[in-house]
């Protein structure tokens, strides 16, 4: 028995309890200057000029730079990252009066101290010509389909088999639409840059990053200089859900100043300007037109989407990818379509477009089951896929039949009786909720160095990231695992760019894409010092290094996919049950139960993956009853850019949770089996609490989040309500 399965701690758990986990802001190069911005005040327009005299003349100031003064860049044409937007032109700072929307960074103030800076930057005067841009209303008769260059990830338009013919023929259809607000990551950890210039033009950058390479990548164009020339350090990220996965106009800003000020800079977003300078889940409105037969087989699907995105940039996600597949429908067809807003442009957030798509289908499918008369969890199985049909393809591994009913049985799904309100305890309405999950399993090239030494020690290097899943334990784990050595003498070192290249630090692939890397890389190690050495079976590479002589060998280690893509559909499944009371006097939801069973391939440690998944299961319950991005469509900012207004759950908001992982692997993805557990972990929790809450209320709240004004607000809630 091995450590890969076992649920050993954090091994850098330590470190971030005693405060020794030094993240970017806290990094303190010889000589450092803080920065601030200045933001602009109209969502379109231009500044018209700028008076920095009063901040210029304030103590321990030490520049200001507007995009009257300061340094134009190069920008030279970076290779698209697949984090980025496909279409349209990333914000550029400080290179012109245009201002693209509120919130945007006009100018940047840097001083001797963190207050210095912001005081000043509070007293930079400018004024600002407001003019018509693309509209701050959210509004689908603006809708266009997303540009040519994105839609092999999202297509405008698809379908297979005749969907109006069919849902025509349906003996039951439901339809409805969905709307989701702009949803926020509100990581703890702040957004923040360190950047500092060396005397020969290199640049080091201490950073919150989910990808330093990319990060590398980016800021070495902007700036003309070469990849080698660019340094980007982030050990350790405070959470970032997809926040840090764009190399965000911020990081140029602090690289700039620190050019300029010929210091080291330091720009630390405040928690307000994380609402403007990073990204956001995109709200998003759907239309789900569903038809099945009497018996409750699926015939149609119809799913369209409109996605908010920026007027500079063309973000889309796929919102519609679970349409087609999710489900053994005989038709389905999907459309999709983008509007554009004088806003910051979204990026991926938790599960992005899946957990939208799935959120407004899962509501839809509850609603097909009892318009049928048949029980949701049945209906799920009746309709289950066998095969992909949407890629007409086998599935490389799937268990979501033992997630249903491993989940059914932990939650007890028996005692649900099926008429809705029929359920009480304490004076309060109970409700019984159930959805499925999916989400893609992904793997890109990754690769690492091991170096064994003779002492029994060994370390593994790469250029990933850890955002807070267990990075760091779980690779360890592999390492040690692999290299037949206890989990001490294992090291395990990230998130620096000069080491090697590892993929984005997202999509819930890390583990298959370099955990695989990291096998690859024991395996070669042990491989070579065995033929050095000419060692015999079983003896230890570690005694064959000390017979030799050797205080240590190194060697690189590279992972990359194969042709499994094009023969198997990989994807990771789960099963969410939630039980809700709802206080029939005052509207209010908690949800007093969560049960989510999850098929993530092989779990290398349960311990983390258990703490991922019921960290969805909170951000699911935040998404259902309390988050949203409260939009202010004449000015065109967000009203409640603070963790005061934006509500998330906390401790006294959540009850009992209980996720489990069922037995499961997928040799076809990768040679470790897994399958990625991070964003699964979030998807269908939201529509499993709406679909409670419909059960305990008779209420089908299609807009989330489920606050108590929307049930109080609903026609039904005062004539439907029994005494
Ligand atoms: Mo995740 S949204 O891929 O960081």
């Amino acid at each position: 028995m091995g450590v890969i399965g076992q649920p050993v701690p954090r091994v850098d758990g330590p470190a971030k309890v005693a405060g020794k986990a030094t993240y970017a802001a806290e990094f303190h190069p010889e000589g450092l200057a803080y920065a601030a911005t200045v933001r602009a005040t109209v969502p379109h327009g231009r500044v018209a000029s700028f008076d920095t005299t009063g901040a210029e003349a304030l103590p321990g100031v030490i520049a200001v730079l507007t995009h009257e003064n300061a340094p134009r860049l190069p920008w030279q044409p970076v290779e698209q990252a697949p984090v980025d937007p496909g279409g349209g032109e990333q914000l550029k700072p400080l290179q012109s009066d245009r201002i693209l929307f509120a919130g945007q960074p006009i100018a940047l103030v840097v001083a001797e101290s963190q207050e210095a800076a912001r005081d000043a930057a509070s007293r930079v005067r400018f004024t600002c010509i407001a003019e018509a841009g693309a509209g701050l209303i959210f509004d689908p008769a603006r809708a266009r389909p997303p540009s040519e260059g994105t839609q092999e990830s999202y297509p405008a338009e698809w379908e297979r088999g005749d969907t109006e013919g069919a849902l025509a023929a349906s003996a039951v259809q439901v339809e409805g639409d969905y709307l989701q607000p702009r949803l926020y990551h509100n990581a703890m950890e702040p957004h923040a840059t360190i950047a500092a210039w060396d005397t020969d033009g290199g640049l080091t950058l201490w950073d919150k990053s989910q990808w330093v390479d990319n990060f590398r990548d980016q800021i070495a164009r902007n700036f003309g200089l070469d990849e080698n020339e660019v340094r980007v350090i982030s050990p350790f990220v405070g959470g970032a859900f997809g926040a840090a996965l764009r190399c965000w106009p911020h990081v140029t800003l602090a690289a700039m100043a620190a050019k300029v000020v010929e210091r080291p800079v330091r720009l630390e977003l405040t928690r307000r300007e994380l609402y403007t300078s990073i990204g956001f889940r995109p709200q998003t409105l759907q239309n789900v037109r569903l038809g099945a037969d009497g018996d409750g087989r699926l015939r149609g699907i119809v799913q369209t989407a409109w996605g908010l995105t920026s007027a500079y940039e063309d973000y889309g996600e796929e919102v519609l990818d679970p349409t087609g597949m999710l489900y053994d429908a005989e038709s389905a067809k999907t459309v999709y379509r983008l509007v554009e807003v004088d806003t910051n442009t979204p990026t991926p957030m938790r599960g992005p477009g899946a957990v939208t798509g799935v959120f407004a289908m899962e509501m839809a499918i509850d609603e097909l089951a009892d318009a049928a008369g048949i029980d949701p969890l049945e209906f799920r199985l009746r309709n289950y896929a066998e095969r992909d049909r949407k890629k007409d393809l086998p599935f490389s591994s799937k268990a979501l039949r033992d997630c249903y009913a491993t989940a059914a049985r932990r939650f007890g799904w028996e005692k649900r009786n099926p008429e809705r309100r029929s359920m009480r305890a304490d004076g309060m309405l109970v409700g019984y909720g159930m959805a499925s999950a999916v989400w893609p399993a992904m793997r890109s090239p990754a690769s690492v160095r091991v170096r064994l030494f003779a002492n029994g020690t060994a370390v593994v290097r790469t250029a990933a990231s850890d955002m807070g899943p267990g990075t760091y334990t779980s690779m360890t784990q592999v390492a040690a695992e692999m290299l037949d050595l206890p989990m001490e003498r294992v090291t395990f070192e990230l998130g620096d760019s000069t080491l090697p290249m590892a993929p984005v630090h997202g999509g819930s692939m890390t583990m298959a894409s370099v955990g695989s890397a990291v096998a690859a890389g024991c395996t070669r190690l042990c491989q070579e010092i065995g033929r050095l050495g000419d060692a015999k079976d079983g003896e230890h590479p570690v005694e064959t290094l000390k017979r030799l002589r050797r205080d240590s060998f190194e060697v690189e280690g590279k992972a990359e996919p194969g042709k499994e893509a094009e023969t198997h559909s990989s994807y990771a499944f789960g099963a969410v049950f939630a039980e809700v009371r709802v206080d029939p006097d005052l509207g209010t939801v908690r949800v007093s139960r969560l049960v989510g069973a999850y098929d993530g391939g092989v779990i290398v440690n349960p311990r983390t993956a258990r703490s991922q998944a019921i960290g969805g299961m909170v951000q699911g319950i935040g998404m259902a009853l309390m988050e949203a991005g409260e939009w202010d469509e004449r000015l065109g900012r967000v009203m409640n850019a603070n963790l005061a207004e934006y509500l998330v759950p906390v401790h006294a908001d959540i009850e009992e949770l209980d996720a489990v992982f069922v037995e499961s692997e997928d040799r076809i993805l990768n040679p470790l089996g897994v399958k990625g557990i991070a964003e699964i972990a979030l998807c269908g929790v939201a529509p499993a609490i709406a679909n409670a809450v419909w059960h305990a209320t008779g209420l089908r709240i299609r807009e989330l989040p489920l606050t108590p004004d929307r049930l109080l607000m609903a026609e039904e809630w005062a004539e439907g309500m029994p005494a």
